[in-house]
């Protein structure tokens, strides 16, 4: 209902008169009364004070839904409506009408009208008033299937003018009816209004937006802190939170059902990647990675050489130290038993190699939680230059010629010695000789081993 002349036609046509005990009398206009959230309220009523009381005899009329020690209390009067109620009252009429501007829920009451003469005690109040109820409107959510929803509109209680439901979309107005059928996992902000009444929309429902997730007190972590995950969205139903913990590519391991993942004393361990999700009846959504690093200094580093640690003179070596830290370490290289460094950086080349260079180097790794010295490497020369490793290469085919070579020899001496024997014995002073060069001996022993396959072979 509103303040317009509609109102007025309405009480005119309403006036009919419930005579009351001593001639008193109040008629309301409605007993049950719906308005929507934020809309005006206009209650009527007409009165009737006993024959032979004068209009002037009324001191007082007033509306009230509570009594104070047994008085009732002028709406006027209360905070509750304050700013928010007026009367308009006609004496010659008789009647008398409360208007209820921006109407709350808590409006919802029952509403008497009272009448008092300048007589001490004579009063009279019509009972049963009227009951008043505001209702809100509220959007429901059915969901049809994994693409579509059903939103429809409630209200407590039925207007009386029936104006029926009509839909908005981020403000905007779209359609009429009493439902709304939309996608799931959307973000537009829908609700509903009575038609004619477009300033009292429902709450607007929507998905939730993809969440944000927070770090408390701060990303920067040590082990045993107390570290929060706030993650957090804005969605209507509000929505429930869960967090996940992705390890390499297996599924997501559910963590927690609530908004806040709490990790009273959080470790190396905790390291990993973390996200959120929001959901609400709308639809749900996914938040960003999130990566929990512990802080911590350097492990023990861990060192090598590229292409080798035996170097030729000349040669260049790239050593590489490595270590394991958050925030990542810085690397400084040291040879052993020198103060100061030879490098910083976690590579370090050594070009044009000399002996000089020989030893044994380390590196130290730093962080402004530690620092950790590696073990050593050892860098040597390998004692043969280019020419001699050409020699290396090339004097085997050598060797084997030498070989042969000394146990034809030794073989040709056996035998003139045995020749020699047998003519002149005073010639065994060579034999003697020949049998102090073991090499001979061994030779032939090896020239031996060495047929014995072969003559086996010829058996078979
Ligand atoms: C009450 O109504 C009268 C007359 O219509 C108006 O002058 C006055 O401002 C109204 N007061 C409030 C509080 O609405
Ligand atoms: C979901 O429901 C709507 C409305 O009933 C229908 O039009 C649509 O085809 C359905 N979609 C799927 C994927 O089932
Ligand atoms: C979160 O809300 C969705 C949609 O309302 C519901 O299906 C789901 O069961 C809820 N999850 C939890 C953990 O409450
Ligand atoms: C290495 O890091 C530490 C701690 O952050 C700092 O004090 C130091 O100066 C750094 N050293 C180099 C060579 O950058
Ligand atoms: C690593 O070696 C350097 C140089 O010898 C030394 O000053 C430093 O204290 C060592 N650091 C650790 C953690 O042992």
């Amino acid at each position: 209902m509103s303040p317009s002349a509609g109102g007025l036609v309405v009480f005119l046509l309403s006036v009919q008169v419930i005579q009351s005990q001593d001639g008193w009398g109040v008629n309301y206009d409605e007993t049950d009364v719906c308005a929507a959230k934020g809309s005006e309220v206009d209650i009527i009523c007409d009165y009737t004070p006993p024959p032979g009381i004068d209009p002037s005899d009324i001191k007082d009329r007033f509306w009230f839904t509570k009594e104070k020690d047994g008085e009732p209390v002028d709406l006027r009067t209360d905070s509750e409506y304050s700013g928010r109620v007026n009367y308009t009252c006609n004496s010659y009429i008789k009647s008398c009408y409360l208007i209820i501007t921006d109407v709350r829920e808590s409006d919802s009451a029952e509403y008497k009208f009272t009448l008092m003469t300048n007589k001490p005690g004579e009063k009279y109040t019509g009972s049963p008033g009227v009951t008043l109820s505001v209702t809100g409107l509220q959007v429901q959510v059915r969901r049809l299937n994994s693409t579509w929803l059903e939103l429809t509109c409630h209200s407590s209680c039925v207007l009386s003018d029936h104006p029926g439901y009509a839909w908005s979309k981020n403000g905007e107005n779209i359609k009429r009816g009493s439902s709304l059928l939309v996608s799931s996992g959307s973000t537009d902000r829908y609700s509903c209004y009575f038609r004619g009444y477009p300033g009292d929309d429902s709450p607007a429902v929507y998905g939730p937006q993809r969440p944000s997730v927070s770090v408390s007190p701060s990303a920067e972590m040590l082990e045993g802190d107390s570290v929060t995950l706030t993650c957090s969205t804005d969605a209507n139903p509000a929505a429930n939170y869960t967090w996940y913990k992705q390890d390499g590519t297996s599924d997501p391991r559910l963590l927690s059902e609530e908004p806040q993942l709490i990790f009273s004393s959080i470790q190396s361990s905790d390291f990993g990647w973390y996200f959120c999700t929001a959901e609400n009846q709308l639809g749900r959504k996914t938040s960003d990675f999130i990566l929990i690093r512990v802080k911590y200094g350097p492990q023990r580093p861990s060192v090598s050489a590229s292409p080798s640690a035996e170097m030729l003179e000349g040669d260049s070596v790239t050593l590489t130290c490595s270590a394991d830290a958050n925030p990542a370490a810085n690397y400084t290289w040291y040879k052993e038993h020198e103060d100061s460094p030879r490098a910083s950086g976690q590579i370090f080349t050594i070009t044009d190699f000399t002996a000089e260079h020989s030893g044994n180097y380390y590196c130290e790794a730093q962080n402004e939680m530690g620092r950790s010295n590696s073990t050593l490497l050892l860098i040597t020369e390998s004692g043969v230059d280019r020419t001699t490793m050409i020699f290396h290469i090339t004097r085997w085919p050598l060797l084997v010629v030498m070989l042969i070579l000394l146990l034809v020899f030794c073989l040709w001496t056996r035998k003139k010695k045995a020749v020699s024997s047998t003519t002149e014995p005073h010639e065994s002073r060579e034999a003697v000789e020949m049998d102090l060069h073991p090499e001979c001996e061994d030779l032939s022993d090896m020239a031996a081993q060495r047929e014995d396959p072969e003559e086996q072979e010829d058996r078979v």
